[in-house]
Formats: C-alpha cells, sequence, structure tokens
C-alpha cells in the first residue's frame, strides 16, 4: 500500500467523504453535512488519505473536557489492514490537543470491527440506547473512556504531525475562481508561494490571492486619511488573518473580513491546507501601502 497520510478535513473533501458514507451507513451523512461540519468550530475531523484520495475520516464534536465521536470509517478497499487503528488513534491525539479528557460513542452490537477497534483504546460499554438506529430498530451502545490522557496511542513513536498532500491541481478543483499565476511581484513581501489571479476589470479591480500551505504576507497596512482598507472574503481553503495585537481569526470558504485602514495586519495559510481570498480595495483618500516584517516562525508556529 502507498503511504498513509493524516490531515485535518477541508470542505472540499465534503464530496469525496460521501461517496464513503454513502458506501457504508444505512443513514449516511450527506455532503453538506461534512461540508458544515469542515467549519464547526467545536468539531476536529481528519482525514487519511492514500495516493491523494481519501481512505479513511473520522470526526467528533467537542464540549468542554468531553468528546462526542460523529463519524468513524474506512474505505472498503481498505478496511481490516490496521487504517481505522491509525486513525482513531490520530482522533484520540486532536481531541487531546482540543482540550477533551474523555471520549464517548455509540456503536451498533452487530458491529463486531468498531466494537474492537475502540476496545483496544480502552473504551467500554457503559450501557444501551434502545431502538436507536431508526433503519432496523437497534439497540446502540454507549462506549466511554473517561481517561483517555494515559492512553498510549499505538502511534506514538510516529510523527503526529499533520500535512497536507492535496496537489494545487486537486486544490484548484474545490474552487470556483482561478489560482491565477506565481505572484513574483510581492513574492519579496510573501513566506512560501502565493499566486494571483484577477477576476473582475479595472474599473473595480478583484484578485483572487492563493496561498500554498504554510504561505503568508509579511505584516503590512494601507495606509489612508480618509475610508480606504480591504476587504478579503475566503473562497477556499483555510487560513488566517490578524491584526497586531489581536487573536488570529480564522478564515474558511465565506468568511468576509473588513481591514480597517491603517490598521497592521498580515494574512495567509494554515500550516496544513490551501487558502485562496477575493482582495479589493476599498476606496479612500490618499492610498498607500507600507510592507512590514515578517510574521515569525515562532508566532506562525502556534497556529493549527
Ligand atoms: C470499523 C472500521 C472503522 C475499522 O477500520 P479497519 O481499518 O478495518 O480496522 P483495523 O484494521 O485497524 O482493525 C481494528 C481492530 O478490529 C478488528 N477487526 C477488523 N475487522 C474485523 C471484523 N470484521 N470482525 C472483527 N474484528 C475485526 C481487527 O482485528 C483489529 O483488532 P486487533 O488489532 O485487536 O486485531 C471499519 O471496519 C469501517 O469503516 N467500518 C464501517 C464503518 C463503521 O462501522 N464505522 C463505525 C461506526 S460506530
Amino acid at each position: 500500500m502507498s503511504s498513509l497520510e493524516f490531515r485535518r478535513m477541508l470542505a472540499s473533501d465534503a464530496e469525496e467523504i460521501a461517496a464513503i458514507e454513502e458506501m457504508t451507513f444505512a443513514m449516511p451523512w450527506s455532503r453538506k453535512d461534512f461540508w458544515a461540519e469542515a467549519v464547526n468550530e467545536n468539531a476536529v475531523y481528519i482525514v487519511g488519505t492514500v495516493d491523494n484520495k481519501i481512505a479513511a475520516y473520522a470526526g467528533a464534536w467537542i464540549s468542554f473536557e468531553e468528546a462526542q465521536v460523529t463519524n468513524v470509517a474506512v474505505h472498503p478497499d481498505y478496511r481490516g489492514q490496521g487504517i481505522g487503528t491509525k486513525l482513531f488513534a490520530r482522533l484520540i491525539e486532536e481531541v487531546k490537543t482540543r482540550g477533551a479528557t474523555a471520549i464517548t460513542l455509540e456503536v451498533r452490537p452487530s458491529n463486531k470491527a468498531a466494537i474492537k477497534l475502540y476496545e483496544n483504546f480502552g473504551l467500554r460499554s457503559v450501557g444501551r440506547r434502545k431502538g436507536y438506529y431508526l433503519d432496523n430498530g437497534e439497540d446502540a451502545l454507549i462506549m466511554w473512556n473517561t481517561d483517555i490522557c494515559s492512553i498510549k496511542s499505538s502511534n506514538e513513536s510516529e510523527d503526529l504531525t499533520m500535512s497536507t498532500n492535496q496537489t494545487m491541481e486537486d486544490y484548484q478543483k474545490s474552487i470556483f475562481f482561478p489560482i491565477g499565476q506565481k505572484n513574483d511581484a510581492y513574492a519579496k513581501y510573501f513566506k512560501g508561494q502565493s499566486y494571483l489571479a484577477p477576476v473582475a476589470g479595472k474599473e473595480f479591480p478583484i484578485f483572487n490571492v492563493t496561498f500554498e500551505p504554510g504561505c503568508r504576507n509579511n505584516w503590512h497596512i494601507h495606509h489612508a486619511d480618509k475610508g480606504g482598507g480591504q476587504m478579503l472574503i475566503c473562497v477556499g481553503g483555510r487560513g488566517y488573518y490578524q491584526e497586531w495585537g489581536k487573536d488570529p481569526i480564522e478564515m474558511t470558504a465565506g468568511t468576509v473580513i473588513t481591514i480597517p485602514a491603517n490598521a497592521k495586519h498580515w494574512h495567509g495559510a494554515a500550516p496544513d491546507s490551501w487558502f485562496s481570498h477575493l482582495a479589493f480595495e476599498i476606496p479612500g483618500e490618499n492610498p498607500s501601502n507600507e510592507w512590514l516584517e515578517p510574521v515569525t516562525d515562532e508566532e506562525y508556529g502556534k497556529l493549527k
């Protein structure tokens, strides 16, 4: 088998995941459900890929110290090869980093493979929900592990860093606007590769700016005497916008940011995701741009 890689789920994965869901469950979640989950800040979703195709996915909702597992599935072609075990270990690592100390889920008593998998991670059945599954009236076993901090992940010796292996071509398929050309004219103000595509005419220029995973621009300021500033509308992937002295704001498709004139700020991709936003200048008096120092690896390294 080619190498298995894990990364966070992106909204653009929703269609591929929904296809596996359809093959797997009697009551499958839809593409729209996964699309919404990708931007749910109280949820954690990871995917396992083989040759850039999704082979497995899992997710959980985080509520204070509890992680409620919503989905765990391995593509039928890849079951019984240990992928489910690696996937669940990664999910546990992820929910731990989000502050969860306990994990719970429901499972059909007839689902021997899943029960074995969960028992291997210390989950135990603590009760039943009668007639929980509407398709056949089967009960659900309620399983818990209330101390996931003591779980020794089977992958502990491996690098647990999430990575993206999405190619630019695959990413382009997931967004409506073109990625365009390498943004060489401004390369000195960026770390990593960015791309630029004009999407509107000269009367009111709008650009689609795309950042490869890890790419960001330097701190900068859009000066203006009156009015001015810039609008960003995220159209794909995941990234951040941060104003000096404030917390970073995560951006996913549909996030709109109004950057005030004269505010020091930066924007760019998350470490594990491509990122695109439309950008246009808000009209103002005497506009000018001032490029400043790069965002340090230390500051950027705190982002997920
Ligand atoms: C449940 C599922 C995620 C497990 O993934 P997987 O990659 O096949 O699992 P693994 O190969 O890592 O095996 C996990 C454990 O289950 C056991 N197992 C796997 N298939 C099994 C089967 N058909 N019957 C009994 N045990 C089985 C394995 O032996 C292993 O235990 P071990 O390490 O003690 O030997 C996968 O079968 C799946 O996607 N099923 C359909 C979706 C589903 O039921 N999801 C769970 C909903 S609650």
